[in-house]
């Protein structure tokens, strides 16, 4: 069945500048196929360009230094050379009709010294328990607590990332704010105990991530300057009572500063979280009052309902995407799509 007047399928002004072709965005997804030095390569620039007929693709977590890195081959976007490979994948996908965002990434405690050489940093000195994925056996390290000055240098680490994504091409920049990477680490107190402006208060886990925003807002322009969080804990943390002040406040000041969306990071989008009043996605728009991306296990039916209950969602769809390159083409005439394999993570294809 052709699903031609799914609203879908129907385009979105995201920005004055950024008007997508349809409503379904591709999930970031780290894939791990970066070379040694951590530069995209051609088969990355042909993996994204297949997959142009998104209305928007989101890449896989983009580091913005060398000691943010926890996983073999991820890709970097702090040096000239890996900039200038994005060119090619940003190119790739303006020419197939596609429109694409760059993910800045800092792992904070999840990196480890095996990729960077360095003892992981965090905001407090608390290890997280268990074996690094995709990582033969690696344990997760003890962190060190960042000083004063680090932090601030991560601050404009991230600014000069974003420069590096808009001088490839990118539409722009999302902010990995999610999934217990570095800046989750700061707003929540399982894993933040700092004593300083940092740490405490709600107002001081919040002060991380929104110099981040306005470092990156000042590089870039709010209009180039979107976010990714996830306000349940859901991975690579736990929830402490109260967390969600601080994520409540996060909201209200990027509702203030107009940047382009808030992107929520799940896997499951309809678990409901009694400290957020429901799901994840509705408690976002309850703060933020531009564009949220919702994700985690849509498929089109469940898609077009979330979009007709809420004009401003945009769904982002992860790993059908990996399966089905042609997704949107697919889902579109109501084509048959294949089921995600874990075995397809083995290959770009
Ligand atoms: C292989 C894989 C890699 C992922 N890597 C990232 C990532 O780099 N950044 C991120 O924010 N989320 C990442 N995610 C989460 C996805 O963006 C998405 O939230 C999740 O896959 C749920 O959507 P889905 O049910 O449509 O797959 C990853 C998920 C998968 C399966």
């Amino acid at each position: 069945m052709a699903m031609v007047n799914n609203v879908l399928f129907s385009s979105y002004t995201l920005s004055e500048g950024l008007v997508l072709k349809n409503r379904v965005v591709m999930a970031p997804m780290t894939r791990c196929f970066a070379d040694e030095t951590l530069v995209p390569t051609n088969d990355m620039v042909q993996y994204y360009a297949r997959r142009a007929s998104a209305g928007l693709i989101v890449t896989e977590a983009t580091l913005i230094s060398s000691d943010a890195q926890g996983y073999p081959n991820t890709p970097g976007i702090y040096n000239d050379q890996q900039a200038e490979s994005w060119s090619h994948v940003v190119d790739a996908v303006h020419q197939n009709g596609g429109k694409i965002i760059s993910q800045l990434w800092h792992t904070g405690r999840l990196s480890h010294s095996h990729y960077t050489s360095e003892q992981p940093i965090a905001p407090s000195a608390i290890s997280f328990t268990g074996s690094v994925p995709r990582s033969q056996g690696l344990i997760y390290e003890l962190p060190r607590p960042l000083k004063i000055n680090e932090i601030q240098d991560i601050v404009k680490q991230y600014a000069k990332a974003a420069e590096n994504a808009i001088k490839a091409g990118f539409d722009g920049v999302e902010i990995h704010g999610a999934n217990g990477y570095l800046i989750d680490q700061f707003l929540r107190q399982s894993t933040n105990q700092r004593d300083d402006q940092y740490g405490g208060s709600s107002i001081n886990r919040v002060r991380f991530a929104l110099q981040v925003v306005d470092a990156v807002i000042e590089q870039v322009g709010e209009s180039k300057t979107a976010i990714r969080l996830s306000p349940q804990a859901y991975i690579n943390l736990e929830y402490t009572d109260g967390d969600e002040e601080a994520y409540e406040l996060l909201l209200n000041e990027l509702d203030k500063r107009g940047v382009l969306y808030v992107h929520l990071g799940a896997f499951d989008s309809n678990i409901e979280y009694e400290y957020l009043n429901g799901r994840p996605a509705d408690y976002i728009s309850q703060f933020f009052t531009g564009t949220v991306i919702s994700c985690g296990s849509f498929n089109v039916e469940k898609a077009s309902q979330a979009i007709e209950s809420n004009s401003k969602n945009l769904i982002a769809i992860g790993r059908p995407f990996i399966a089905n390159p042609d997704w949107v083409e697919r889902a579109s005439q109501g084509q048959k799509l294949n089921d995600f394999e874990d075995k397809m993570m083995t290959t770009l294809f």
